[in-house]
């Protein structure tokens, strides 16, 4: 076995193409998502203040948006939405015109190839922000799966390509899957939230979707952030429900989570790197304290080394521009 002074490993890093052979990670833009905050309305764009560069938009002003995101090559874009009305049943989540489907028919009637995510959730539309329905101070799980899978057809029948559930109920995934089967929606994918922490990290997300709970939190449905057992058992779940692929999130305080789901699934498999993180980089590049575009690329290629397929991520536009320079 060579050794020191004949083992030298500098001599593969001597030169950039001596590099670029021999790397083991790549971020390709094929495999990035791009989340989109929709609201309903008219003419409206607002930059949501702790996310530099994301923005509320409404309807119409979606075909611009989409077209400059197909033309960066991303392949897709997951949707969340921001109704008018809230209510104590979320009955804005399943309406036929709600926002979700007035901005996959606004997406496909611009772009038809965009492939159309929707996270299915009831937090948006509830007045109390929990992601199911309250029945005497608790989000009772089995009422609120019907009312999940009335809210994934609802975007399937719109015309969504893949639809997300990120809402943590128990049984989600299968009531789902009988929804959209019923209806011969056998084709679209499901994407199951299945390792989903309650976590500080979605902060900014809720000012951006005004999703914030009204009481508690979203402890007694998300998972422990201790646990990661625990989080091999929720992916299973939704593997045996029906999910095509899964995802962890957040990404980046849960690399060790990604890695073993990763090596104990065949399934494909997704990491949402959130809000909060995406808000951490932004303020410190800011303040000029650290290099945006080197930090983001090396935080996406921990996610892509730790086992993750696919990238759910606020950068994905930048990153697109990066790598077609
Ligand atoms: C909805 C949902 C949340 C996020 C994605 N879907 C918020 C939450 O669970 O509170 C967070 C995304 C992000 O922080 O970027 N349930």
């Amino acid at each position: 076995m060579a050794v020191f002074p004949q083992l030298r490993l500098r001599r593969l890093r001597r030169k950039e193409a001596l590099r670029a052979l021999v790397r083991e990670t790549d971020i390709k833009v094929s495999n990035l998502i791009y989340p989109l905050f929709v609201v309903e309305g008219r003419g409206i764009r607002q930059e949501i203040e702790s996310m530099p560069g994301i923005f509320r938009l409404s309807p119409d002003l979606l075909p611009p948006e989409v077209e400059e995101i197909a033309k960066l090559g991303i392949p897709a874009v997951l949707l969340f939405g921001i109704p008018q009305q809230k209510d104590e049943a979320a009955s804005a989540a399943y309406h036929p015109e709600g926002i979700i489907p007035q901005a996959i028919k606004a997406i496909k009637h611009a772009v038809p190839e965009l492939l159309v995510v929707t996270d299915v959730c009831l937090c948006e539309y509830t007045s109390h922000g929990h992601c199911g329905v309250v029945v005497d101070g608790e989000v009772d799980n089995d009422r609120t799966l019907p009312i999940l899978a009335k809210t994934a057809l609802a975007h399937a029948e719109a015309g969504a390509d893949i639809v997300a559930p990120s809402d943590m109920m128990d049984g989600r995934v299968k009531a789902i899957r009988e929804a959209l089967d019923e209806k011969k929606f056998q084709h679209i994918p499901i994407l199951a939230y299945a390792a989903k922490y309650a976590s500080a990290f979605y902060g900014p997300f809720r000012e951006a979707a005004g999703s914030t709970p009204q009481f508690g939190d979203r402890r007694s449905y998300q998972l422990d952030p201790t646990n990661v057992r625990e989080a091999l058992r929720e992916v299973e779940q939704d593997i045996n429900e029906g999910a095509d692929m899964v995802m962890v999130k957040p990404a980046l305080a849960y690399l060790d989570v990604i890695r073993r789901v990763r090596d104990s699934f065949n399934y494909p498999l997704a990491a949402y790197n959130v809000s909060g993180e995406y808000a951490m980089v932004k303020a410190a590049a800011r303040q000029g304290w650290l290099d945006e575009k080197k930090i983001v690329m090396e935080i996406l290629t921990a996610i892509k080394r730790a086992g993750a397929d696919i990238i759910l991520t606020y950068h994905a536009k930048d990153v697109s521009r990066w790598l077609n320079q």
